[in-house]
């Protein structure tokens, strides 16, 4: 049995959650749902805190207090808290707005292990114009020094996409004169708002060429000085990511509202039936909500992902990307040379439209 087994069922070793999803920014590349669940819809502090106490129970090792930003609810410190009594390791992702020197001190004396803050782009104006906020890099780079200084590991989270993804050593350097230990080079994925956005942010193959080449250069050049995450933007790669890590596997979602989701684009996906902590226990969640049980191992899956001998290494890619672009959650995801769909994925890849964003408002 795999190491990270529970049951029959595999072991969640993370939990995102997603504690709002109001954010003062409205970047283009947002992949939560076009639907936002509103702030009286929040699960309060105690719930949160059994949450915690539930994931730890099932085996998770690590939250991510995400969103919307975080900072825009009053009881952050109070979750971060619970997380930390529960013995999660806790990992801030934020924006940088709204988290002020006291509310930092605040995190960091509750016990929060580590901070990640998304950088639009490594010049300031571009970066505010993407992330539709006038003064928002400045705001990230004051914060990443509060970070710095009370000694909290922080990472850099660059989302790349055609209008910055030249800049990805700039952004590097950045993130290392920031103090970071690591750079998570991201490229947009194209769920939720940001399908609005995918031809005003889809880089070109020239682009995406070069990338990977400075990716490398870059990988070489700060050997031990700061740790360079970075992949192949999907539409113009070979084989698919293990999206999650495989479906109800590795991780699982909370939304604002405490529904569960395997992954955070699932709600796209028709016909899923979602549990909620406020009526049943992460535990029977993980185990039982046909949600879950979905697309959990292979059994599911159609040819030729059911013969292939990766697919207990991709898991046959993203479910919420096949159907986007197939209308069958339980394709090949296209992005795989090997799906009879692969050639749309080529073509849309190719579409570079020189529209403005539409902006998350
Ligand atoms: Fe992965 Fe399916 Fe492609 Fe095989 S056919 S590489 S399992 S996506
Ligand atoms: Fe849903 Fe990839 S985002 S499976």
């Amino acid at each position: 049995m795999d190491a990270a087994t529970h049951g029959s069922a595999p072991r969640p070793l993370g939990l995102l959650a997603e504690l709002t999803h109001r954010c003062p920014l409205a970047c283009p590349y947002c992949s939560n749902p076009l639907a936002l669940e509103g702030r009286t819809d929040e699960l309060d502090t105690a719930t949160w805190a059994r949450v915690f106490r539930e994931a730890a129970g099932l085996g998770v090792l690590q939250v991510h207090l995400s969103g919307g930003e975080p900072a825009a609810r009053r009881d952050l410190v109070e979750i971060t808290q619970a997380a930390h009594d529960a013995s999660l390791y806790t990992n801030l992702i934020t924006s940088a707005v709204g988290v002020t020197d006291k509310l930092l001190g605040g995190l960091s004396d509750a016990g929060l292990d580590h901070v990640q803050i998304s950088i639009q782009d490594s010049e300031a104006e571009s970066a505010d114009h993407i992330a539709g906020y006038k003064g928002a890099f400045k705001r990230k780079q004051a914060l990443a020094a509060q970070v710095t200084a009370l000694k909290i590991p922080l990472t850099v989270n660059a989302v790349m996409h055609r209008a910055n993804i030249d800049r990805i050593g700039e952004m590097v350097d950045l993130a290392l004169a920031l103090g970071a230990t690591r750079v998570e080079i991201a490229h947009a994925q194209y769920y939720g708002w940001a399908l609005k956005n995918r031809g005003a942010l889809m880089p070109t193959a020239e682009q995406v060429a070069r990338s990977t080449v400075a990716v490398e250069a870059l990988r070489a050049k700060y050997h031990g000085a700061i740790v360079i995450d970075a992949v192949v933007p999907d539409y113009h790669a070979r084989y698919p990511k293990a999206c999650v890590g495989g479906w109800g596997r590795r991780s699982l979602n909370v939304t604002p509202s405490g529904k569960v989701l395997p992954c955070h684009a699932a709600e796209t996906l028709p016909g899923l039936e979602f549990w909620n902590v406020r009526e049943h226990s992460l535990a029977d969640i993980w185990d039982n909500a046909p949600s879950f049980m979905a697309f959990r191992g292979t059994d599911w899956m159609q040819e030729p992902c059911r013969s292939c001998a990766r697919r207990e290494v991709d898991f046959g890619g993203c479910r919420c990307q096949a159907f986007a672009l197939t209308g069958d959650a339980r394709a090949t995801d296209p992005v795989c040379h090997l799906s009879p769909h692969h050639a749309h994925v080529g073509e849309l890849a190719g579409v570079q439209e020189d529209a403005p964003y539409t902006y998350r408002r």
